[in-house]
């Protein structure tokens, strides 16, 4: 069958609300690794895809869930030792007292959940989340994706709040006298005026729900300041701090397994999803047993599918893989590199306004004017990223102005790869470049 017939089929059989990637959709029909095969067995090197993050169709991951399948698939209303185990090594891996999970399918029910959370143990109905930020689908937690739907349809028990952007928000990197920490100031002081914004309209926080990677927004890292600013500003009013790992957790930043370790704060409620099971649904929320015990006393929580055995399978195979593979290291290792070669490419392109990132999560901002910040066109950059992909390279958009280049590829992406990619970023844009843009 050839891709114009899948086309019209689709087209025919699945609503018009889902989209597809590059002005010539690819058919993929096998993954390897750090490698994507399409139907005419073009190979294509993976930038883009975290959801398989150990690499495409790992083996371990593949066995664990076939063997797994074979035995038992039921629920968490039977005691099964995989979903304890995973319960036990994913609170290992946090400090703190983040020990209690609930598990579900994906990083909006997390969501939701954790915002269920918050609201029956602090009484409070308030939730500050940042403008620009993606959260998820659901009917609660599209409220608290700013970027989805206009700011007029708000709710009013809802704080947006100015997100921590020092390239092209209102305070900018090496415009504050005093440095990276008066910029977490003057971004933090947003969220009091977001918290004293519900007060006027009646209501206090019951928390702040941070995508620790501010992925929508095109990929920020502010000053290290700023989260745990925000958090205790929250926390003062009664509320908690959710940090919301499903971008920028496992390993994803190359420094430490959570993105919000980077700013040295303890969230009081996590959420995990799109890596967690190497390409099988599967999420997470994880919390104190205190809140735990508290939201338990007033809700008797059941997820039919989050939990079960073969997505603990996988869940578990995808920890094994990091920890036996060295996979942070790897992304620590590869993304210096990438650090050091995206800072060269932005050297000689002038179109590359910021690059900005960390281990193998990278944004490249890509501008029509250095001085003045301003952003490509959409449509522009994605004659870009189409022109990456014909070469082989898939990446993605992301940002506001859909100009941010977004590279975020499976964790075994090794310095070959990295060196490979570079160099078709640098072609397509020097093509780009000499075609007027
Ligand atoms: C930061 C963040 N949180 C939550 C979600 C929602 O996850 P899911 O699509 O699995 O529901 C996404 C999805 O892109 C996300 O980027």
């Amino acid at each position: 069958m050839n891709g114009n017939d899948l086309l019209s089929r689709r087209r025919q059989a699945l609503a018009p609300a889902y989209e597809l990637f590059y002005d010539e959709p690819i058919h993929m029909v096998r993954g390897e690794g750090v490698w994507l095969f399409d139907a005419d067995g073009r190979r294509y090197l993976d930038c883009y895809n975290n959801v398989p993050s150990v690499g495409h169709c790992h083996p371990r991951v593949v066995e664990a869930i076939a063997t797994q399948a074979g035995l038992i698939n039921t629920h968490t209303r039977y005691l099964h030792e995989k979903v304890i185990e995973l319960g036990e090594r994913l609170g290992a891996k946090f400090s703190g007292k983040l020990s209690a999970c609930w598990f579900v399918c994906t990083g909006t029910e997390a969501n939701d959940l954790a915002t269920q959370i918050a609201r029956a143990v602090t009484g409070h109905h308030g939730m500050v989340v940042s403008e620009g930020s993606y959260h998820g689908n659901s009917d609660l937690v599209l409220k608290l994706s700013t970027s989805s739907y206009p700011a007029e349809d708000r709710p009013d028990w809802l704080a947006a709040t100015e997100a921590p952007d020092t390239y092209r928000g209102p305070y900018r990197a090496g415009s504050e006298a005093g440095g990276d920490e008066a910029l977490a100031e003057r971004y933090a002081t947003k969220v009091s005026e977001g918290v004293a914004g519900l007060a006027d309209r009646g209501y206090q926080p019951a928390a702040m729900l941070v995508d620790s990677s501010w992925d929508d927004n095109g990929l920020l890292i502010p000053p290290k300041g700023y989260l745990p600013r925000a958090a205790s500003i929250v926390r003062a009013s009664g509320g908690l701090f959710i940090a919301d790992e499903v971008q920028a957790g496992y390993c994803r930043l190359g420094e430490s397994w959570w993105g919000h370790e980077r700013y040295d704060v303890v969230p009081d409620i996590v959420v995990l999803g799109k890596p967690m099971g190497g390409g099988h649904p599967v999420a997470a929320v994880i919390s104190t047993p205190e809140i735990a015990a508290a939201f338990g006393e007033r809700v008797d929580y059941f997820n039919t599918f989050g939990g079960n055995p073969v997505s603990a399978a996988a869940a578990l195979a995808v920890l094994d893989v990091i920890e036996e593979e060295g996979l942070l290291e790897n992304a620590r290792e590869v993304g210096r590199h990438l650090e050091r070669g995206l800072a060269e490419l932005a050297s000689e392109h002038p179109i590359i306004g910021d690059v900005r990132g960390s281990g193998l999560f990278w944004g490249i901002d890509l501008v029509s004017d250095r001085e003045s910040r301003r952003p490509i066109e959409h449509g522009e950059a994605k004659r870009i990223v189409s022109a990456i992909c014909q070469a082989g390279v898939l990446m993605g958009l992301m940002g506001k102005h859909g100009n941010v280049l977004k590279m975020r590829p499976p964790l075994p992406f090794s310095r070959e790869n990295a060196g490979h990619a570079l160099e078709v970023i640098d072609t397509c844009l020097r093509r780009h470049a000499s075609l007027g843009g």
